[in-house]
């Protein structure tokens, strides 16, 4: 066997530390006799609403395997990826693992890997300093996929337009019933260190607006709220103040869109944010506006409208032949934010008969 159980553990362990939306972990893995490795998507936390489509499964996922692939580089192990390789539409990758030949090894690859324990999300604000042009250089450097594009903006005039369009999506999802549910179901209000989604200090909710966010906990609270306009206020706190009071913002686009393309964008999003921590940049990311516009999920018709306006804003910000998929608030901040906790590898091993 060419992998050893000490090697398969910190490239399972690697794995886990990727990102994914909300904390929600939403895979599985299986080593196989033959030592391939299979990833797949756990039934039981894809697919839902904002994931009708599988995108932010498949977003985390590709997270994971770009974890996998720089780790197992970082070891002295080629990787290579087959996606979806049978018809079962929750086995997302089968990775093989080859020894790498040493007057191969990609040296920035291996460096990205050791970031891997550093990166996380930082929700914190204002973030400070200004983004020079070899920065924005290496930022766009790290991705290595044609099907997407950075986008680094440091201009207010460039991110006004951006900034209302992620808040009009974010408020979508506080007038929403479905998703709202979804959201509110991976807030922890009782344990401070869950193993899955996250906290009120994760999610850098200030001490006075607590008691608020714990109101808005039922649907029926949150609908009151809504009548005295909170969700826009909500979306003024975490997408216009945060945005307007950092360096830059980042976007990454696609210009495919089918499961195997968001896959692979996962993945990119992990090499920028591991190429973003190894220069000292915090990063929090906005999802909503690529995502809920990609997954398409059943709404009230007046919501869908919203989306559909979210949806066409971008498209018109953007050239035709690409897709925004994901924004990224970037820039300098001293200190750590709470960072959230993983679930055991062993609960992530899918029993396969
Ligand atoms: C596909 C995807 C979408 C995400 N969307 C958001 C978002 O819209 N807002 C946000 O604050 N964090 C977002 N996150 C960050 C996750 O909540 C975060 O990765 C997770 O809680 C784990 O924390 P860590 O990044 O610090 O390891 C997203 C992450 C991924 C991978």
């Amino acid at each position: 066997m060419l992998l050893d159980d000490k090697i398969k553990d910190i490239i399972i362990e690697a794995a886990l530390l990727a990102p994914s939306a909300d904390n929600s972990q939403p895979w599985q893995f299986t080593w196989h006799t033959t030592g391939t490795l299979s990833i797949w998507c756990d039934p039981l936390l894809s697919g839902e609403a904002t994931d009708k489509t599988y995108v932010l499964t498949d977003l985390a996922i590709g997270a994971v395997l770009e974890s996998i692939k720089l780790q197992a580089l970082n070891l002295g192990f080629k990787t290579e990826l087959s996606y979806f390789p049978d018809p079962d539409p929750l086995h997302v990758a089968l990775i093989s693992f080859s020894n790498q030949t040493n007057n191969k090894t990609n040296s920035s690859d291996c460096e990205l890997a050791r970031f891997i324990p550093d990166r996380h999300t930082d929700r914190r604000f204002p973030f400070k300093g200004k983004l020079d042009e070899s920065t924005i250089n290496q930022l766009s450097k790290s991705l290595n996929d044609d099907n997407c594009e950075l986008f680094t903006f440091t201009d207010n005039k460039a991110i006004a337009p951006y900034i209302s369009l992620i808040k009009k999506a974010e408020a979508v999802r506080f007038k929403a019933e479905t998703l709202h549910h979804e959201l509110f179901k991976t807030v922890n209000f009782q344990d401070p260190t869950p193993s899955q989604g996250m906290t009120l200090d994760m999610l850098g909710i200030e001490p006075f607006a607590r008691p608020f966010f714990r109101y808005m906990n039922t649907w029926k609270n949150m609908q009151k709220l809504n009548k005295i306009g909170a969700c826009n206020m909500i979306a003024i706190r975490s997408v216009s103040l945060p945005i307007k009071m950092s360096p830059a913002l980042c976007l990454i686009s696609v210009a495919n869109t089918s499961r195997q393309d968001i896959v692979k964008a996962g993945q990119q999003i992990l090499r920028f944010w591991l190429e973003a921590t190894k220069l000292g940049l915090s990063v929090h990311p906005y999802a909503a506006p690529g995502v809920l516009t990609l997954a398409k999920p059943t709404l009230d018709p007046k919501l869908s409208a919203e989306l559909e306006e979210v949806a066409s804003g971008l498209t018109s910000q953007m050239s035709h032949s690409t897709k925004a998929l994901m924004f990224f608030r970037v820039g300098y901040k001293k200190g750590l934010p709470v960072r959230s906790h993983r679930k055991s590898s062993e609960s992530m091993r899918k029993k396969v008969s």
